[in-house]
């Protein structure tokens, strides 16, 4: 049998599951499939490729070169003799999602196949819709498929930890237990997302939940941090890249704050660099996706995971990118603190739980400075790509100034 993972312990099931991915072409989707694959799973994937075409539509491109999907599966053949099964097609038209659903008859969905970036859902109200749209809608459209044609396929669904805001309060996995006026129940924790992109995520979750709630779907919902890195056992193995995005609209803040050191740019926290978030490494993302698949929900489960490692600051980040970037090449790094283009606290109280994937047997398996150096070393074979797209990298997206004429 494949690739056992050193990573965690679980071992491989004796019954492959069969597991779909929806949004197989992306960051997270590419490395996952591989993954999944050399677990001994049958992996079938669908993608419209709107995340190459956005990227490209604000100027930019993945910093490390990504071969086509196509090229993706004939090489993967080739050095391993994995099977792949692709669906090009859009998640929002139902016809794609039905025939997916009824052709594969997948064990689990994994449903990575949104907009995803906060700064595109905030350019302007053609973005804004869009985004609320062709996510709400493509879940809705999950939903009914498996209901219809599938039932008791566990959807495994990846929604933000940004959906539950920065509350002045511990933040627990889903649900509370509330007390008012003398009489107790167990809610929903609130949400209070900070873009229509993560707005677009708390409507998801409020529909998977009542879409479990009537149909008795078995749902996993994912809040998940931020996720770093350039690599993984399969990337590396398989010499097949995943993309890495570091413009200002597609790049999250420790993948950009490490192409801007790369770049000879100075590593740009945006106001005060106070924000702290949840992030986990991309290694660990796809550990934890694969423990929630292997091990799903009860029949007629909803269940919420916190997904991250650990939790920094902006500045924490930029302060350990500085550093391993001088320790790497003992050339100096420099920090500037930029106007901040998002509407957000700068400073505030972050305690979220993470307890049920620890439960089930994950454990985060790569630090951050050791991920940071791999970063760097692997974008610093990529510098002039970076150097082209240094245009990309400061923030021109703001909140406050998003119009829809
Ligand atoms: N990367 C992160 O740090 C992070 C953090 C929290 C949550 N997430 C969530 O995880 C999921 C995957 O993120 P990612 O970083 O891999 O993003 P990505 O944009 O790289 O991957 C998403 C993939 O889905 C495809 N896609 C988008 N809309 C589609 C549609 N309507 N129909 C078919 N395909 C479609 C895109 O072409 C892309 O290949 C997203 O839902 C994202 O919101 C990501």
């Amino acid at each position: 049998m494949p690739g056992q993972n050193k990573h965690y312990n679980l071992s491989l099931h004796n019954d492959a599951m069969r597991i779909l991915i929806l949004g197989i072409d992306g960051y997270i989707g590419w490395p996952l499939a591989l993954h999944l694959l050399e677990r001994g799973h049958e992996v079938s994937g669908v993608d419209s490729f709107y995340t190459r075409k956005r990227v490209r539509e604000v100027g930019s491109d993945s910093a490390i070169p990504i071969m086509s999907m196509e090229r993706r599966i004939e090489s993967l053949k080739e050095m391993s003799g994995h099977k792949l099964s692709f669906i090009r097609g859009d998640v929002s038209n139902p016809r794609i999602i039905y025939d997916a659903i009824k052709e594969f008859k997948p064990d689990c969905t994994v449903h990575l196949a949104e907009q995803r970036s906060a700064p595109y859902s905030m350019i302007g109200l053609k973005q804004a819709t869009e985004t609320l749209q062709k996510n709400m809608i493509g879940t809705v459209n999950l939903a009914y498929a498996i209901k219809d044609m599938n039932p008791g396929c566990h959807i495994l669904k990846l929604g933000t930890m940004g959906e539950y805001g920065t509350p002045n309060i511990d933040i627990p996995e889903g649900f509370f237990e509330v007390e008012y006026r003398g009489r107790k129940d167990t809610l929903p924790f609130p949400r209070n997302a900070g873009s229509w992109y993560h707005w677009s995520k708390v409507h998801d979750s409020n529909n998977l939940m009542f879409a479990n709630n009537v149909w008795k779907i078995p749902v996993t919902d994912v809040m998940q941090g931020v996720v770093y890195g350039t690599s993984t056992e399969e990337i590396d193995r398989f010499s097949s890249p995943t993309r890495f995005d570091i413009d200002e609209v597609w790049g999250t803040a420790l993948n950009r704050f490490c192409a801007q050191a790369v770049g000879d740019m100075p590593i740009t926290p945006y106001g005060k660099g106070g924000q702290t978030r949840g992030f986990l490494s991309l290694t660990d993302s796809i550990q934890c996706l694969t423990i929630a698949a292997e091990k799903p929900p009860e029949k007629g489960e909803y269940r919420v995971f916190n997904q991250f490692d650990e939790y920094y600051s902006v500045n924490q980040l930029a302060e350990t990118v500085k550093n391993s970037y001088e320790h790497l090449t003992g050339k100096p790094a420099r920090i500037e603190h930029v106007e901040n283009p998002r509407i957000e606290k700068e400073a505030h109280y972050y305690r979220p739980d993470m307890i049920k994937l620890r439960n089930l047997g994950y454990r985060p398996s790569r630090s951050l400075e050791t991920e940071i150096l791999k970063i760097l070393s692997d974008l610093s074979k990529h510098k002039s790509r970076i150097d082209k797209l240094k245009n990309c990298i400061m923030p021109k997206t703001f909140w406050a100034k998003s119009s829809g004429i």
